[in-house]
């Protein structure tokens, strides 16, 4: 188990009865890049039992934090949703993963597009000032099925922008668009149908997606990666990994 560190959790924060985020202790030695993942679990009858979870926190916090799903007698996350501080987890010491800044060509836009525990990866994005270097505006787009899945939308519109380090470019550069589509709420229907149809584009007040100034980063379920992609791939957006950067990058949801 050499590859994995033993993390002690310090905070656990229950949205709903479907979600919950949680924050560790984080190893001296663990770098990762905003945006990449880490397989973290806990020990189930003698052994560690793990999934890829994005990394929430920024590269530089001395915490980690991460953001899951509750699935009812779901092998992990059923367990670790009654985890509480002082408990330990276990967590890789080999971060992956494609969303990362590195991974797309230079643009003006960014936009993170991401469905339910798929806003993850972009809250670390979002506290990176390097992110705010690259483009002249970063869209944050989350989204989900009931008002109370949208976590961390106080924090983003309310802590962020008073960040110490982000907080100017926040208040500068960052745009935030959740959307829900069982409730009403100010924003209603999924992500492709509010950028196939323009409506993403004209409430934000900013021009249809197109390859020649915008770059895309996706995390959501399965249908809505293939759903994204091939909606961007129709406008001339290429797929980017790495050593191959591109217009988008696309990460599966990881606990389902
Ligand atoms: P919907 O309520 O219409 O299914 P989930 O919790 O199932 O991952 O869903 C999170 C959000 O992603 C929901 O708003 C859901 O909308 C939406 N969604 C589900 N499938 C797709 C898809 N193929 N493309 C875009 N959004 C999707």
């Amino acid at each position: 188990m050499s590859h994995l560190s033993q993390e002690r959790v310090l905070s656990v924060h229950h949205w709903n009865e479907r979600l919950f985020s949680f924050t560790t202790t984080r190893d001296s030695g663990l770098r990762f890049r905003s945006g990449q993942f880490l397989m973290m679990g806990i020990e189930v009858d003698g052994r560690p039992l793990l999934r890829a979870y994005s990394v929430a926190s920024a590269h530089y916090e001395d915490h980690l934090e991460f953001y899951s799903i509750k699935v009812p007698n779901g092998p992990l996350t059923s367990r670790l949703a009654r985890i509480r501080p002082g408990d330990a987890v276990y967590v890789s010491r080999k971060p992956t993963g494609t969303l990362v800044l590195a991974n797309l060509l230079p643009g003006r836009r960014l936009y993170l597009l991401g469905t339910g525990t798929g806003l993850a990866p972009f809250m670390s994005l979002i506290h990176d000032p390097e992110v705010y270097e690259l483009f002249d505006e970063v869209v944050v787009v989350h989204g989900v099925r009931t008002v109370s899945e949208l976590g961390y939308s106080d924090y983003i519109r309310n802590d962020l922008p008073a960040n110490e380090l982000v907080g100017e470019e926040v208040r500068a550069k960052l745009r935030y668009y959740p959307t829900v589509t069982r409730e009403p709420f100010e924003n209603q229907g999924r992500i492709t149908h509010l950028i196939g149809n323009g409506r993403l584009a004209a409430d934000l007040g900013m021009p249809a997606l197109a390859p020649d100034d915008d770059r895309v980063m996706i995390c959501g379920s399965t249908a809505m990666l293939r759903d994204m992609a091939s909606l961007l791939e129709e406008r001339g957006f290429r797929e980017g990994s790495s050593g191959d950067a591109g217009h988008y990058v696309i990460e599966r949801a990881f606990v389902s």
